[in-house]
Order: structure tokens, then sequence, then C-alpha cells
């Protein structure tokens, strides 16, 4: 019997993956996407835990599915509720204890046993728990990833063994793994024989992926440069420490390979740098950089700041800003630093006022909001290969994106675009959020 299925993602990259994994997991069972909970006899939550109040809104949330899902009884129905991702791992337990109506609490390493999951849930009462780090690697039991469109995210590394003084992930998401470059590699044939262009390889550290007979993610990203129809690739998220030579030659020397970067600095202060374990200082962070553009001079970068990271005076917030000034980010993601239970940081004990976070997080995001603005008006005049992804909002638009993430919109009209396909457009104007342009 057809069944519907809704999952709402919060966080990362990872966990979109994850969600549209799960659901083609659950697609032998019946399972075909719902447009909200409200139609739905199974929903997933898939939840992030990286920031703060993640499992209190987590909490809310399922409140409100309750409703639904009692509703859904008192009609002779039943909805099937499941919490996976981080805060799952963190507080399965706990989710299970405060919400006694969710069926399933799921980390992200088991979720290739959801269809013995739901059986198990369907079948009897009482909640099922799976927050293990099973020894079969779950890529092993995934079917074939069904593509949406023509862009896809593949997963090739998960966990992360280097334990930044702030962050949750080598806890919720265990060590370091990476998936063999056979299944890599099989993986997207099959996502480009789906009318895929472009992957956006994962890992939450990506660049740390090894293979055995040691590849590594430059190898990577070359093998897969020759692939048919694979015509752009990114990864992310780097970390500074494991960008070796080969995947900065790789810059240079596979034109497939996108001119955008993803290099998550965190700060720009060596004292504040080594208080969070990031193994590497500012000048080094700065030397990569510059290697990083001698390879490819088109090479845009984004990155993720803390502010207010426990310790941090006025003068480290000033080292992060010239830092800032001097590499100049096109996209950034910044963040008031959140006392995470269970990590290091949490328990340092000059922990910044709130006030003085956010004083520093508005002045960091006023500054890279200037760069992103520069970059963008730098980018009127010039022609640029765009990805047309998606419908535009607009009635006749398409919208895409170019080298560097930027969305760019452009009418249709023109037989030289299409939907999926690749356009050479000259960037006419820049918009708040998304560029305009016309066929070059
Ligand atoms: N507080 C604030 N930001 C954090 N991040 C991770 N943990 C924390 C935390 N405890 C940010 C980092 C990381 C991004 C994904 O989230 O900048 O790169
Ligand atoms: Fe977290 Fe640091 Fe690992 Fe990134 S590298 S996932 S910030 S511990």
């Amino acid at each position: 019997m057809a069944k519907r299925l809704f999952v709402k993602t919060y966080g990362c990259q990872m966990n979109v993956y994850d969600s549209a994994r799960m659901a083609d997991v659950l697609a032998p069972l019946g399972y075909t996407s719902a447009d909200g909970a409200e139609d739905a006899d199974m929903v997933i939550l898939n939840t992030c835990h990286i920031r703060e109040k993640a499992a209190e809104k987590v909490f809310s949330e399922l409140g409100r599915l309750r409703k639904l899902q009692a509703a859904k009884a008192e009609s002779g129905g039943r909805m099937i509720l499941a919490v996976a991702g981080c805060v799952a791992q963190a507080e399965g337990e706990e989710i299970l204890r405060r919400a006694p109506f969710v069926d399933i609490v799921l980390g992200p390493q088991t979720y290739h046993r959801l269809p013995e999951m739901v059986a198990r849930a369907s079948r009897a009462g009482g909640a099922v728990l799976d927050t293990e780090f099973p020894l079969e690697p779950k890529f092993d039991f995934l079917p074939e990833t069904r593509a949406e469109g023509s862009s896809a995210f593949l997963s090739v590394q998960e966990g992360c063994d280097k334990f930044c003084t702030f962050c949750v992930v080598p806890y919720t998401r265990g060590a370091e793994y990476s998936r063999s470059a056979a299944a890599v590699l099989a993986e997207a044939r099959g996502l480009a024989a789906q009318g895929v262009r472009e992957i956006t390889l994962l890992g939450q550290n990506v660049n740390g992926w090894r293979h055995d007979d040691g590849w590594t993610l430059g190898r990577l990203i070359r093998a897969l440069a020759e692939i048919d129809g694979v015509e752009r690739i990114r990864y992310t998220t780097s970390h500074p420490r494991d960008m070796d030579d080969d995947l900065i030659a790789a810059h240079a020397e596979v034109p497939r390979l996108m001119p955008f970067l993803h290099l998550p600095v965190q700060s720009g202060s060596d004292r504040i740098l080594q208080a969070m374990n990031r193994g590497h200082d500012r000048a080094a962070y700065l030397r990569l950089v510059d290697r990083l553009k001698q390879a490819q001079p088109d090479l845009a970068l984004s990155s993720d700041f803390i502010t207010g990271f426990p310790g941090e005076t006025d003068s480290d917030f000033e080292d992060t800003m010239d830092l800032v000034r001097r590499v100049g980010f096109v996209q950034t993601y910044s963040f008031k630093y959140s006392p995470r239970p269970g990590t290091p940081a949490a328990l340092m004990p000059n922990q910044v006022p709130e006030a003085v976070k956010e004083e520093r997080l508005a002045q960091l995001q006023a500054l890279l909001l200037r760069q992103t603005e520069a970059f963008n008006q730098s980018c009127v005049g010039r022609e640029m290969r765009v990805l047309l992804d998606r419908p535009g909002r607009h009635q006749g638009q398409l919208l895409g994106r170019s080298p560097y993430m930027q969305p760019v919109h452009v009418r249709m009209g023109d037989s030289s675009l299409a939907l999926g396909g690749i356009a050479r457009l000259r960037i006419t104007r820049v918009h708040p959020n998304s560029l305009e342009g016309i066929p070059a």
C-alpha cells in the first residue's frame, strides 16, 4: 500500500544527503514523499546538534507533531514518528524519556537499518532505539542513489577525529571513515547516468578522505573528472590540516574542479586557534591560501568563523578581522560561540559575555557582507558558466549556480537555455540575493 514519508532536515549538507538516502531506503517499503507532515504516514526529523538550542527545537517540533499523530490515530490511522541525526545520537535516551510517543530514534550511522526498525515499530508497541556505531558501514547496504535534478551530493567521508574543543561532531558522527574509491565512483557513474552534471563530494572532513592503497582526495577528483557527464566537481567541508599537495595541484590541473573552496578557519588568532585545537596557526592558513591561489588564480574562498570563543580578547578578535581583510572571502558562515555539553571548551573558565560575542559577530558579519557584495559587483560584465538547475521564482526564468555558488537567474526564451544544462552567461546585474545574466 502506498505510504507517504515526510523528512524534515536541519543543519548541514551531510544531513540533506542523509535525508535523501533515508527516503531511498524506505522507497522499497512503498513510501513516497509527502509535501508536509499533515499528510504523512511517517515523519522523520533529521536533526543537527552543532549549535545552541538544537535539542529544544527538536522537542518543540515533536510537540507539534504529537498533535498530528494523535489526530491521525483518532481517525483510525497511524503516523510513525522518527528522530534521526546528531541530536538523536547524542540524546537518544532523553528523547524517548521526554517524548515517549516517538517510535524510532536512530543515529546517523544506522539508517540502512530503517526498514527493520519500521517493521518493528509497526508490529509492536514500544520505541526502537538504534544509535550504535555498527561495524558494517551503512553505505554497503544502501540502494542506488536516486538523483533529483542536475546537481547532487555524494557522501564520501564521515566522522571526525580532529576534536576541535568547541565541536560535538566527533562525538555524534564518530571516528573518520572513508568509503572506498570504487563505491564512490560507482555512485558517481549512477548519478551521471541519471543526468547529474555537478557532484559535490561531502564529508565532515572531506579532504581527510583516504583509500587503502594511497589514494587521497586529489586522485579521487581526477578519477571523477574522467566520468562522462560529470562536468563540475566540488567538495566540502575541508580542514586546512588535510589540504595535501596533490589536492592543491588538482585545483590547477582539473578544469572540472570548481574554483570555489569552503575552508573554515574559525579564528585569526594563534592563541584561540590553539585553544580550539585546530592544529594549525594563522600563518599556516595564510600560506595555504597563497598556495591554492597560485594553483588556481580564480579561486574564491568561503569560511566559517566563531566569535567569542572562551578567552577571546579584543586583540584576538582584531586578528580575526585582520585575517578576513587579508584573505577576502566571498561567502561565509559566522556564529557566536555556543557551549556544547560534553565538549572541552564548554568547561573553560573564561567564557565571553553574550553581549560581547554578539557585538563581535555583528562587526565581523558587516565586514564579511561588504566582501561578498564587492565580489558580486566584480562579477558584473564577466562571463560565467552557470548550471541551470531550477525554474526561477518568476515565470519565464531559470535559476542556476555560478562556479562560485552564486544564484544566477536568466530569462528563458533563448534556445541555448535549458533546465539542467550549463549555459554561458554574461552577468548584467547584482540583486540582493542573486545575480542576473543574459546568454553570452
Ligand atoms: N559554537 C559555535 N559555532 C560552532 N560551530 C561548531 N560548533 C560550534 C559551537 N559550539 C560552527 C563551526 C563549524 C560550523 C559547521 O559550525 O564554525 O565550522
Ligand atoms: Fe568539528 Fe573540528 Fe571536526 Fe570540523 S574539524 S567537524 S569543527 S571537530
